[in-house]
């Protein structure tokens, strides 16, 4: 072997062996095999050489820059697994066998009654979707024809984030992405569409007993030919009569929001009179619940579907407030409590 090379060689050994660590290597990889490197500069020596002698060389240079190479990549490994399980040693120890310090976990309220209702649409054939909390004003807005400086925006003051998205005020911010996802079974096959979509909504509200700024809703809606007003009651009342287990009353009244046409408040009969009136009623026998109606035609078209030949309906259902309802719970900032006292005291039915 040519004495230049081999003098490269043994100092890069001997180097080798004295690198500690990951970044020692790294300054050894650049040392030998950078532009500027020990072998590559030994390249470069070539044009001064015989033909003759040229390839020897050359394939010299090229067989310790193999070496090189692999001798770095596998000290590399080498030292990354003992870094690794020196940050694993360094750990403390604990016993996995061990049972938790506390009882057994359990389900947030909000969960709990989240799944049941669910269960109820699933067996009513509506499909169970999952939106991001982050959406578009398209989303939240637009599509739900409430344009830029319509006032029904102020009641939905919500963060925003640096790149014009926004944490959604609502679940109705699904139902744009619904309307496309299914409107080609609608359309070519006849499939109608339904489908619920609970999900966590934010508002900028300045908290108390009744408004949190984080909350949960569940949005449903049907479209298909021929849906009416009396569709959407029998879904609404069979729903909550299985949530509160009896069977109840519900009323509709007129309510204004721009997504739906006609718009309005569902109530169901008071939970503690049963529509005697009492003061959970305030005297009047009835407890708001849901707000619901028919879906706008604009908000039909925007998720290309023909309102010519299609209805629907949508509900927005206040999940937190459900809740609360169906547990007796006064204050709704306890469900964001964390507070394991508190949260933990509800079971599954
Ligand atoms: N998204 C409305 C809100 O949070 C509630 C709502 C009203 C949803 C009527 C609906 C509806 O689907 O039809 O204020």
């Amino acid at each position: 072997m040519n004495s230049k090379i081999l003098e490269v060689k043994e100092q890069f050994l001997e180097e080798l062996k004295s690198s500690e660590n990951t970044q020692n290597l790294e300054v050894l990889r650049v040392k030998y095999l950078g532009k500027k490197g020990l072998v590559t500069e030994l390249m470069k020596e070539m044009k001064d050489l015989s033909n003759e002698e040229k390839k020897s060389f050359g394939q010299e240079v090229n067989t310790l820059k193999g070496e090189v190479t692999d001798k770095i990549t596998e000290r590399t490994k080498e030292l990354k697994e003992l870094e690794i399980q020196k940050e694993i040693d360094s750990m403390p120890d604990f016993d996995i066998s061990m049972p938790p310090a506390i009882n057994e976990g359990s389900y947030h309220p909000v969960t709990l009654v989240q799944r049941q209702v669910e269960n109820i649409f699933k067996s009513m054939g509506f499909a169970v979707e999952d939106y991001s909390e982050i959406v578009s004003d398209y989303e939240c807005f637009e599509a739900l024809n409430i344009p830029k400086h319509h006032p029904a925006r102020d009641m939905q003051d919500t963060y925003y984030l640096d790149n014009g998205q926004l944490l959604k005020s609502h679940t109705s911010a699904a139902q744009n992405a619904i309307y496309k996802k299914y409107k080609d079974a609608l359309i070519n096959d006849g499939v109608p569409i339904k489908a619920i979509f609970p999900g966590r909504c934010f508002r900028n509200e300045a908290t108390d007993a009744c408004h949190e700024n984080t909350f949960f809703q569940m949005e449903g809606v049907m479209v298909d030919k021929d849906i009416s007003i009396s569709n959407l009651i029998y879904f609404m009342k069979t729903m909550l009569s299985e949530v509160f287990k009896k069977d109840l009353k519900v009323r509709l009244r007129p309510g204004f929001f721009p997504f739906v046409e006609p718009g309005f408040e569902l109530d169901i009969s008071c939970l503690i009179c049963g529509g005697e009136g009492c003061p959970s009623c305030k005297h009047s026998g009835w407890l708001e619940l849901c707000p619901c109606g028919m879906i706008h035609p604009e908000v039909l078209k925007a998720g290309g579907i023909d309102p010519d030949e299609y209805t629907g309906f949508a509900f927005g259902l206040g999940l937190t407030r459900l809740v609360m309802m169906k547990y007796g719970i006064k204050d709704i900032r306890d469900l964001n409590s964390g507070s394991l006292k508190t949260l933990t005291q509800f079971i599954d039915e």
